[in-house]
């Protein structure tokens, strides 16, 4: 079967490139998907269980960080598009670990880029590397006024973002000096289905479900702006396609939670469902020691891709947060598989 676009999505097993993957495979039954993944902890080929069989769809093993793997892979594939999601994305590990995340989200995305310019010369303009980036690198806003624009200037805080952010001044070098074509979007916090146990959400939901103590870090006054990973899918899946070359587009649901408050909420919809006595949940919450350089405010200004691409959320928090629920209360499996790490064994056994 001849396919019109070879795309490789890096970082599809895990919490937003699964989604994105089941998109596009879904979505583009003409375009061949290659989910190009290394399975670290965070990568779970079981978030792809309902597509793993579909004619157009594609696993690989494969490290970005490893430059002669990326090079075999773009000959073998005949690959024609990028959509780079594949990062170490956890701000706690970043700080006691910074150089894995130099690693894999600087030099593993300027491997690919590499990989891209050469094996794509001559033909630029027929192909496309996009980029898919993180609101941390505008560093914490201090102004309620304020909010994060395309025009923003960088200011990373957590080794983490620095590495991000890094990576995103690559990409941009390479359409500069290079003329590859690129395109770069920078979402704020994502939350639902297939969400790593170790963020905020779905450690909460876990905990509460299995009565341990809530973390709430410092006096849980920081502020995120949560978009529910399907809608990032959607946006991601336009940007893709009608993006303009060497742009950026902010992408978040102009919905800005305390982390305190978000932590309630959570606490009085677990109490509901799981039939306990309001307030029973509340009684969890932990006040831990803050993250250091903690940001305190994240917020999107997302008119750009609203006006210019007609992209809006398809659900509100309340819905999202409801499905996000309902989703980890009947995918009991799912998470114990994950906090057990039985999920690494099983995968491990057929891809090693
Ligand atoms: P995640 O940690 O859930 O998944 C990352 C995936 O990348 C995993 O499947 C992992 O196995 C894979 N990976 C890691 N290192 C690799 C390597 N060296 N080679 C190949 N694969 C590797 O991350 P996520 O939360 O889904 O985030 C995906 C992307 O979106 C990241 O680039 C992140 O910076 C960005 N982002 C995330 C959020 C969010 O709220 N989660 C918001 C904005 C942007
Ligand atoms: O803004 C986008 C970013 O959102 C992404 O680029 C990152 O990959 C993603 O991990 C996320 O980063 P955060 O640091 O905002 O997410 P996290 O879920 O780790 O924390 C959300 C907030 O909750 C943050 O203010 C820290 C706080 N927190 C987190 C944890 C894990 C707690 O209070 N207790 C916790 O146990």
């Amino acid at each position: 079967m001849g396919f019109s676009k070879n795309i490789i999505i890096t970082g599809g097993a895990g919490f937003i490139g699964s989604h994105v993957v089941r998109l596009f495979v879904n979505a583009y039954p003409e375009y061949r998907i290659i989910n190009l993944d290394k399975l670290t902890y965070a990568g779970n080929l079981a978030n792809l269980k309902d597509i793993e069989d579909k004619p157009n769809y594609t696993f690989v093993k494969a490290d970005i960080v490893d430059a002669s793997q990326m090079k075999e892979i773009f000959d073998a594939y005949k690959v024609t598009d990028v959509l780079h999601l594949a990062a170490e994305s956890h701000v706690d590990r970043s700080i006691t670990n910074p150089m894995e995340f130099v690693m894999t989200n600087v030099v593993g995305t300027v491997n690919l880029l590499n990989s891209a310019r050469d094996y794509w010369k001559g033909s630029y303009d027929k192909h496309r590397f996009y980029h898919i980036s993180t609101d941390e690198v505008f560093g914490s806003l201090h102004n309620p006024e304020d909010f994060f624009l395309e025009t923003t200037p960088y200011d990373p805080q957590s080794p983490y973002s620095a590495s991000k952010a890094a990576s995103d001044h690559f990409v941009r070098a390479y359409h500069n000096t290079y003329g590859l074509q690129v395109v770069l979007s920078n979402c704020s916090n994502n939350y639902g289905p297939n969400h790593f146990p170790e963020k905020l959400i779905p450690l909460m939901i876990n905990n509460i479900q299995t009565g341990k103590p809530l973390p709430v870090y410092g006096k849980g006054e920081n502020v995120r702006d949560w978009l529910y990973v399907v809608d990032h899918a959607r946006a991601i899946d336009l940007i893709f396609h009608k993006g303009k070359t060497g742009d950026c587009y902010n992408v978040g649901g102009f919905n800005e939670w305390k982390n305190l408050d978000l932590v309630y909420l959570l606490c009085d919809i677990m109490d509901q469902k799981l039939g306990k006595e309001q307030g029973t949940s509340r009684k969890l919450i932990t006040y831990v020691t803050d993250r250091p350089g903690h940001d305190l405010r994240y917020a999107i200004d997302a008119n750009k891709i609203m006006n210019e691409l007609g992209w809006k959320p398809s659900v509100t928090f309340e819905q999202g947060l409801a499905k996000t629920v309902d989703w980890y209360l009947s995918n009991s499996e799912w998470l114990q598989n994950v906090t057990s790490g039985e999920y690494q064994k099983y995968y491990s056994k057929q891809y090693n």
